[in-house]
Formats: C-alpha cells, sequence, structure tokens
C-alpha cells in the first residue's frame, strides 16, 4: 500500500485512505467476488454498499425447467425478495481467477409464492465435488456459510431437489476468494490427555457454524472486513453461557494494534477485538454449544488485551470440552509485548456422544488476585469435513449422468481422449472411459438413508438463522 521508507506517501497514502476507513472497514478487495440475487432482475439495493447482480448473468446449467419467483409481501430485505427454484439438478458455474480458499454463502429465506412454497422444499447442495447441506429445508431465514479450499479454474455450485415432487431453491450466492491468511497451515489439537498439532488446516473445509462477538453488540456485514455477521454472546441465539454472573463485558475506544504477521483486520474486525467477556472472579467463563455428531470442529478463539492495566499482567487457562488446552496463556508474550493487539488461537476438537462442545476461559496460578483474571474477545466454531471430504453427509452425494455436476467428469474424459493421436490409444481409452462412466453409474446417485429424522434440519436452521442473518 505504502511505501514506508518515504512518509510523506505514507501520509499521503493514508489521508486518501481515511474516508474509506470511515465508510466502512472493508479494505479488502477479494480476486474472486462473485454476488448473484438469484432470480432477480435488478441490482438490490444493500446496506453493506456491496452489488450483486442478477443470475440471468451467470452460468445457469439445469436438467429441467427453472423459475425466477418474487416475494409478494414486497418488505423482506433486499436480497431475500427474489429466488431461483430448480426443479431438476442444477448448477451455478463460477470462475475461479485465483486458487485457495473461497468463502461461500447461500442465502435461503422461503418465502410462498401462489405457485411456491419455498419453506415446503427439501434438497441437497454440493459445490466442487462437496456435499454441503443434505436433506436441507427450512421454514425460517438461514444464511449458510462454507469455506472451500479451491484448486481448479471453475467452482460449480449444485442444487438437487430431495424428492421427485420436491424442488430446491436459493436466494442469494456469494462466492469470494478469501485473504491468505485467513485459515493457517496448523492448529492445536486437544485431546484428552495432550495437545498435539493438526496439520494441513488450509486443506480442509469448513462450515461456519457459530461466529460470536464475545462481550460485544452484532457485527453486521457493513462493520466486517469480509462481509460476515458477528453475533452477541447473548442467549436465546442457539448456546448456553454458564456462570454469566461471574463475567462482566468491557469496550475499548482506542486504537487496536494490528501487527504484521499477527491477526490481520480480516481475521476479525476492529469491532470484535474492541469488545471482550472479562471473568469477575476467580471462576470459569464457559460456553456450551449444541453440534452434529461425526465431526471434527475449529474453534477459533480471539484475544485483544484492552483490560490490563500493564503488560503480562493476564494470564489464564483454555479449555476446550474441559482439557486443558493451554495452560497459563500470556497474550502479552502472544503479542510480542504489546496491550491491545489481536492474537487467535485455532483448537481442533472431537465431539463426544453429548452433542455438545464447551469453551471455558478459567484462572491461572499465575495470576493476581488484583489482575484481570481471564479474558475472550471472539469465537468462532467451524464444522470440518469428513475424512469422505463431506460436510453434511446424511445423504451420500451420488449424480447421473444428467446431473450437472456429472459433465465435469466427461469434459474430463474427453480431454484425455482428445491428447492421444493413435487410434489404438483412443480405443482403450475409450474402453477405459465407458467403464469409468459404468462404475460411477453404479457408485454415484442420491438416495436417501433410512436413518434421516425429518425436522432435523429445520431445528439445525433455526440455530444459525436466529445468529447469522445480515438484515
Ligand atoms: C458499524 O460500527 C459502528 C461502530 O461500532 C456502529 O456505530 C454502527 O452502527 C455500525 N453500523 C452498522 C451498519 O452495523
Ligand atoms: C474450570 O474448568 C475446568 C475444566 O472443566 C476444571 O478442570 C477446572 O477445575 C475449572 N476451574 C474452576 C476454578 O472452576
Ligand atoms: C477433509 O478432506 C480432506 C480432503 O478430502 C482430507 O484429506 C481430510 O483428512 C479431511 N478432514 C478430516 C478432518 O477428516
Amino acid at each position: 500500500m505504502a511505501n514506508p521508507r518515504n512518509p510523506n506517501h505514507s501520509l499521503f497514502s493514508l489521508l486518501l485512505l481515511f474516508p474509506f476507513f470511515v465508510l466502512s472497514s472493508s479494505l479488502y478487495s477479494p480476486q474472486d467476488n462473485h454476488l448473484v440475487a438469484c432470480g432477480s432482475t435488478s441490482v438490490p439495493a444493500l446496506a453493506d454498499h456491496r452489488r450483486f447482480f442478477p443470475d440471468s448473468s451467470c452460468h445457469l446449467h439445469s436438467s429441467g425447467a427453472t423459475f425466477a419467483v418474487s416475494d409478494p409481501s414486497r418488505d423482506s430485505p433486499p436480497l431475500h425478495r427474489t429466488a431461483r427454484v430448480f426443479s431438476k439438478p442444477s448448477s451455478y458455474e463460477f470462475r475461479v481467477k485465483e486458487k485457495g480458499t473461497h468463502l461461500i454463502r447461500l442465502h435461503f429465506y422461503p418465502f410462498s409464492t401462489s405457485d411456491f412454497n419455498l419453506s415446503s422444499a427439501s434438497f441437497h447442495v454440493a459445490a466442487y465435488g462437496i456435499s454441503l447441506l443434505s436433506n436441507f429445508a427450512t421454514s425460517v431465514p438461514v444464511l449458510k456459510e462454507f469455506l472451500i479450499p479451491v484448486d481448479a479454474e471453475k467452482l460449480v455450485v449444485s442444487f438437487f431437489p430431495a424428492e421427485k415432487s420436491s424442488f430446491a431453491f436459493v436466494n442469494a450466492i456469494e462466492v469470494v476468494s478469501a485473504p491468505g491468511d485467513l485459515i493457517g497451515h496448523t492448529a492445536s489439537l486437544v485431546k484428552p490427555d495432550q495437545v498435539e498439532i493438526f496439520n494441513g488446516l488450509s486443506r480442509q473445509s469448513f462450515e461456519t457454524i457459530y461466529r460470536i462477538n464475545i462481550g460485544g453488540p452484532k457485527v453486521t456485514p457493513f462493520n466486517d472486513s469480509l462481509w460476515r455477521t458477528w453475533v452477541p454472546d447473548t442467549e436465546g441465539l442457539g448456546f448456553v453461557k454458564l456462570d454469566s454472573s461471574a463475567s462482566k463485558t468491557v469496550s475499548f475506544s482506542g486504537r487496536i494494534s494490528y501487527r504484521k504477521y499477527g491477526a490481520s483486520r480480516e481475521v476479525a474486525p476492529d469491532n470484535v477485538y474492541s469488545t471482550a467477556r472479562v471473568s469477575d472472579s476467580d471462576h470459569n467463563m464457559t460456553w456450551v454449544f449444541p453440534v452434529s455428531l461425526g465431526y471434527r470442529y475449529l474453534v477459533r478463539m480471539h484475544f485483544c488485551d484492552f483490560a490490563s492495566v500493564t503488560l503480562n499482567q493476564l494470564y489464564f487457562n483454555i479449555y476446550v470440552n474441559g482439557y486443558l488446552a493451554y495452560k497459563n496463556f500470556d497474550l502479552s508474550d502472544a503479542t510480542g509485548q504489546l496491550l491491545a493487539s489481536p492474537f487467535y488461537i485455532d483448537f481442533v476438537a472431537d465431539v463426544g456422544s453429548s452433542g455438545l462442545l464447551t469453551i471455558g476461559i478459567g484462572p491461572s496460578k499465575l495470576s493476581n488476585p488484583s489482575w484481570v483474571p481471564g479474558l475472550l474477545n471472539g469465537l468462532e466454531i467451524m464444522k470440518m469435513n469428513n475424512t469422505f471430504g463431506n460436510l453434511d453427509e446424511q445423504v451420500p452425494l451420488v449424480l447421473t449422468m444428467e446431473d450437472p455436476a456429472f459433465r465435469g467428469i466427461g469434459e474430463f474424459v474427453r480431454s484425455i481422449l482428445c491428447g492421444f493421436a493413435f487410434t489404438s490409444l483412443l480405443v482403450v481409452v475409450f474402453i477405459l472411459a465407458l467403464r469409468l462412466r459404468a462404475e460411477l453409474r453404479n457408485t454415484l446417485g442420491w438416495s436417501p438413508l433410512p436413518t434421516d429424522v425429518p425436522g432435523s434440519k429445520l431445528a439445525k436452521g433455526y440455530t444459525v438463522a436466529s445468529g447469522m442473518l445480515d438484515f
């Protein structure tokens, strides 16, 4: 941005940038930024100033009819006034200019028209060959967010109606490149008796389950560098805070000191780091989160110590699922001896049969009665893909020939065919290709599992919906 060796230049750049700081904290400009208002004919005006374009300008493939529908009541938020309904498997194809992790946000706002009641839709969603949602249905507004590491020139997002009579829908789609520092390479894997290094974090896919501005107000996409929504840690948002009497909220109006190689403004914005919850006593602060079984979770904890009077007067323990994940954590040491400087820690945790993930901040023996006993500014809980690479697998992802997602495989086979000059080779490859197709036909195809509990999706959707909506 600015040349640090030329102070005049830096000052000039700062002056130039100043109005943008005031308007919005979104200085990050993603290489890929596909914002789609499905079924819309106009560009809706949003509070965060982003421009979502009608999906008529997208590559949309469908094996059946699709319908652009709009909410007859017309008092819903701009992005939720229209939707695209799919009667058969359908896909949007997005060009990827920059490989790496992409944020995919899917907006579902189930209104009702004379032809379609969107809350009766039940469907599956896949992206980049990963099952994101299966047997998904919702009667309340839901925003689903996924982080997918993309290593291809295009990203296909597909919708599959769950039954022949049913249909799928979506109101808006965001496909946005994530900044390189959003997901690091390693995390701390918390086990009952020890903490190990978890490698390959940046190769995992994630679904955001909870994103909380601990001790602070709701942060909307307008005030977030990556257009995220952070909910407050108040009651009624699907999780529980224990011992709330043993803590208090604090806020900071000074300048947050972002450091090079530290947590950046894209990792979490000022609004998250400038509010916190601190313990009031030598009790634990504990939050309990219901999550689905069968997956690992990434727990990202955000810290910024503006509450201590001086450096090295804040020591606390961090517990994940009741296990000691970090003993005597010293935030001053972590930030290279700076106060009001952000820092985050990534933990990976398994979930027991309870289906609950608990996060605790507890007193350290190194602390002193006159010091702050513990602090937390922000918390994100992300579901990680299972060993099959999927994020929701109540229904195995199986594709048939006419499914648009299959076309990618067909193209791949064709491109191999073109590469060979000799007829004999062609024949061999063709036979192999036919075999591959036959095998795929046998192994791929949607088939619901009998274990699926009706309505379970609704409950899950509600948990996220109440917090993650951007209106
Ligand atoms: C953005 O943040 C500022 C400062 O915290 C707040 O006053 C304002 O209401 C927020 N704006 C929106 C649209 O959320
Ligand atoms: C805090 O929670 C941990 C884990 O559940 C427990 O071992 C510890 O004793 C608790 N500390 C206090 C002060 O209650
Ligand atoms: C997620 O998927 C990747 C790639 O398919 C795989 O290597 C990784 O082990 C999976 N993660 C988990 C936690 O199973």
